[in-house]
């Protein structure tokens, strides 16, 4: 964040009188609906209702220009270093690029395991064909399936072979998920980039011991009931996994970014090789719109200097994504892994403190549901904060009148309605943009999550923080080790605790506690 002339001109703008105030930007420019859209071949994108005018926008795409936003783009697909503090290039978008070799190479390890599981050439250790599947996985190694799975198989009832995800350590959720699996057709599937995350190592041991106790659980050649997706297959190998049954992908793909790599295996499962396909096409066309169109009609660059205008010159703190589509419920939570792990940073790329507001705390829901949860405090709270309302073009009179929910909220949120003695008054002016998929499929969906990605990348850009890696989640991990082995061992070793956590850790570990009273 240089140049400190044109932060003067953005924070001049964000401060002035009519820029908060919908009616009057309304009314300074009637036409706004019409100059203030975007589009591709999938999405229509209206930013219409935001605090935004042609000045505003004018100097952010100046504000893009200055940190030199198209070199960094060129970066990113010239396979040049971004992640400067794991010394690595991001290769997610070479996977979806047809003239690259990493993408030819990454879809036929995929598609021959799925064709050798699919013609039974591979069974489980039980001597069956594959008929479900697990996925052991968490972060970047569950979201990303989970939310396309979901969208391209409306929800699963579409799906080639149910896949079911054991994501965080919960004895209920394991326990729920070996009453719904027959265990005998089960392929269960370790996906972690690292093979170290601890979650998914404790899950798989689990999963592991229950299949050891079945009687007729025989694992040999061309029998198995386990596999694994990772970019550490030697530790997949030392697991025990046999080699025909890891499918290993390249360390420069952030987990975050990984759904198109090894790690979207469960969704060739479920929705098939031409789906998974689409998907890469659909990114790669939103890869192409983002290297090649201008930047006032470039989709992700104005949607990430919109967030970046409303995070750093509106001092909004907060940013809503509102699908109003059950296929994409868990869009949310995939963008907020996305956003929020990418971009929470306090230091800039050469290592120093900034000084400037970061990434958005992200949440969201179903739009529907969310409007019988939380919309009250949008309508009549105080507080403004950035929402996307996410709607697919669907002609069903079901689906269009989610559409018309949706379009009622913006219009509600915009107009607001007049004060009266019932307290019903709504201030309005809370700002809103509408993304629209033109349909739902796998072309669609990978543009719309591209999108998203560089969106995040831009706004790293503008930043200059690296938003591919996440050394802020190691401090938790590794507390949670040492407390493992103080309630373990008694032994307070290496253990720097406050009063406030040792007494809790007495009150949730019985064993401790005992201890402590001998
Ligand atoms: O702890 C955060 C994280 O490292 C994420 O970045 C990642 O997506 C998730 O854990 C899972 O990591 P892995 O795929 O290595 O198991």
């Amino acid at each position: 964040m240089q140049n400190p002339s044109l932060h003067k001109l953005l924070n001049q703008a964000a401060a002035s009188p009519h820029i908060k105030n919908l009616q009057q930007l309304w009314a300074n420019n009637p036409q706004r609906h019409q100059q203030f859209h975007l589009e591709t071949e999938s999405l229509y994108l209206d930013l219409s209702k935001n605090w935004l005018d042609n000045n505003s926008l004018d100097l952010l795409h100046q504000l893009a220009e200055s940190c030199q936003l198209q070199e960094a783009i060129e970066k990113l697909f010239n396979g040049k270093q971004v992640n400067h503090t794991e010394q690595s290039t991001a290769g997610h978008t070479a996977l979806r690029d047809p003239h690259h070799s990493d993408y030819q190479a990454n879809l036929t390890a995929m598609f021959n395991l799925a064709d050798r599981i699919d013609s039974q050439h591979i069974k489980t250790a039980f001597g069956k064909p594959v008929k479900q599947w697990v996925n052991i996985g968490i972060g970047g190694s569950y979201l990303g399936p989970r939310l396309v799975i979901e969208a391209l198989t409306e929800l699963q009832s579409e799906s080639r072979i149910p896949v079911y995800f054991a994501a965080s350590v919960d004895d209920s959720l394991i326990n729920q998920l070996f009453r719904t699996i027959d265990i005998e057709h089960c392929l269960f599937c370790i996906s972690s980039k690292s093979f170290g995350t601890v979650e998914t190592l404790m899950n798989a041991r689990a999963i592991e011991s229950k299949l050891r106790a079945c009687s007729g659980y025989q694992p040999q050649a061309g029998q198995s009931s386990l596999m694994a997706i990772t970019a550490k297959p030697e530790k997949a190998r030392q697991h025990g996994i046999p080699d025909d049954m890891i499918l290993a992908f390249d360390d420069n793909i952030g987990g975050r970014f990984s759904l198109w790599s090894a790690i979207g295996f469960p969704i060739v499962m479920a929705a098939g090789k031409k789906a998974f396909k689409n998907l890469l096409v659909g990114a790669y066309k939103m890869d192409c719109h983002f290297r090649q169109a201008p930047l006032p009609g470039n989709l992700p660059v104005t949607m990430a200097l919109l967030a970046v205008w409303y995070r750093n010159y509106m001092q909004l703190s907060a940013y809503g994504c509102l699908p109003y589509d059950a296929r994409l419920r868990c869009l949310p939570q995939w963008l907020q892994q996305l956003m929020m792990e990418s971009t929470g940073k306090m230091h800039n790329n050469a290592g120093q403190i900034i000084d400037y507001a970061t990434a958005p705390w992200v949440f969201g829901d179903h739009g529907q549901l969310s409007q019988h949860a939380f919309f009250q405090a949008f309508h009549q709270g105080l507080d403004a904060l950035p929402l996307d309302f996410i709607g697919v073009i669907d002609d069903s009179p079901n689906q269009q009148f989610l559409l018309y929910n949706m379009l009622a909220q913006g219009a509600a949120l915009m107009q607001g309605r007049e004060e009266d003695s019932s307290m019903a008054g709504c201030p309005g002016n809370k700002p809103s943009t509408t993304l629209l998929m033109k349909r739902m499929d796998a072309v669609a969906l990978g543009e719309l999550l591209a999108m998203y990605e560089h969106m995040v990348y831009t706004q790293s850009v503008i930043w200059d923080i690296n938003c591919f890696d996440q050394p802020g989640v190691e401090l938790g991990k590794t507390l949670a080790k040492q407390i493992q082995e103080y309630v373990t061992t008694g032994s307070l070793n290496q253990l720097h605790l406050d009063p406030s956590t040792l007494s809790l850790i007495n009150q949730v570990s019985p064993k401790i506690k005992e201890s402590n009273h001998d």
